[in-house]
C-alpha cells in the first residue's frame, strides 16, 4: 500500500476548466481525484453526476477517481459511477437501507468500497462490515460544502478507527475529508490517517506544483 495518498477535491476546482484543473493537480503530484456527489436531498447542495466522471475519463484522466456519494438512495448511482470510470466509491450508511448490500455492490462492480462517517456518526456502524471495506472515510466537517473548518474531535476518532484496523489486522485505508490544510495535515497523519482529501486548500491556491509540493513535504517530515 502506497503510504500516503493526497486526493484533491474537485468541489473547489474551476469547474469551467475541470479537465485542465484535474490534469494540473495530478501532474503536480496528487494521487487520486476526489469527486463529491451531492444530491440536494441527503445534503443541501447539488454537484455532479456520472456524466462528468465519464467526461474526465474521456479527457484522458487515468488516475484513480474516488467517488464520494452524498446521495440517498445509493445503489443506482453506485452502478452508474462504476460504469462511468470510478475506482473507489463510498457512501454514508444513513443513506442506504441495506449497507451490506451496497458495499457488496461496489465490489461486484470492480471498485474499492468505502463507508463515510459523519462527525457525529458512531464507529459501531462499522461493526459487521469490516470485511467488506477497502477504505473508511472520516468526515472532519459536516458534509455538503467545501471551505469549512476541521472539527478537532475528529483526531480522536481517527486514532480509534486506526486502532481497530490494526487490531483486526486489516488492509483498510483511512481517509479524512474536510478542512485538511498544510498546517494540520501532520497532526491528522500522526493520528493514523493515510489518505488526505483537500479541496479549498489546493484548488485556486496559485501554483499547484508549489501547493501540492507543500503538502508532500509536510507528509515527508
Ligand atoms: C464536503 C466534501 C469535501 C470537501 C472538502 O462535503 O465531502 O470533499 O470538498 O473541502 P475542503 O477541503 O475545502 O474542506
Ligand atoms: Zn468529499
Amino acid at each position: 500500500m502506497q503510504p500516503y495518498l493526497l486526493a484533491p477535491s474537485i468541489l473547489s476546482a474551476d469547474l469551467a476548466r475541470l479537465g485542465e484543473e484535474v490534469t494540473h493537480v495530478l501532474e503536480a503530484g496528487a494521487d487520486v481525484v476526489h469527486f463529491d456527489v451531492m444530491d440536494n436531498h441527503y445534503v443541501p447542495n447539488l454537484t455532479f453526476g456520472p456524466m462528468i466522471c465519464q467526461a474526465l475519463r474521456n479527457y484522458g484522466v487515468t488516475a484513480p477517481i474516488d467517488v464520494h456519494l452524498m446521495v440517498s438512495p445509493v445503489d443506482e448511482l453506485i452502478e452508474q459511477f462504476a460504469d462511468a470510470g470510478a475506482s473507489m466509491i463510498s457512501f454514508h450508511p444513513e443513506a442506504s437501507q441495506h449497507v451490506d448490500r451496497s458495499l457488496q455492490l461496489i465490489r461486484d462492480k470492480g471498485c474499492k468500497a468505502g463507508l463515510v462517517l459523519n462527525p457525529a456518526t458512531p464507529l459501531q456502524v462499522l461493526d459487521y462490515v469490516w470485511d467488506r471495506l477497502d477504505f473508511i472515510l472520516l468526515m472532519s466537517v459536516n458534509p455538503g460544502f467545501g471551505g469549512q473548518a476541521f472539527i478537532p474531535a475528529t483526531l480522536a476518532k481517527i486514532e480509534a478507527v486506526k486502532q481497530q484496523i490494526e487490531q483486526r489486522g486489516l488492509n483498510i485505508r483511512l481517509a479524512v475529508d474536510g478542512g485538511v490544510k498544510q498546517d494540520n495535515i501532520v497532526e491528522i497523519a500522526k493520528a493514523g490517517a493515510d489518505m488526505f482529501i483537500a479541496g479549498s486548500a489546493i484548488f485556486g491556491q496559485g501554483d499547484y506544483n508549489e501547493v501540492v509540493g507543500q503538502f508532500r513535504q509536510k507528509l515527508a517530515t
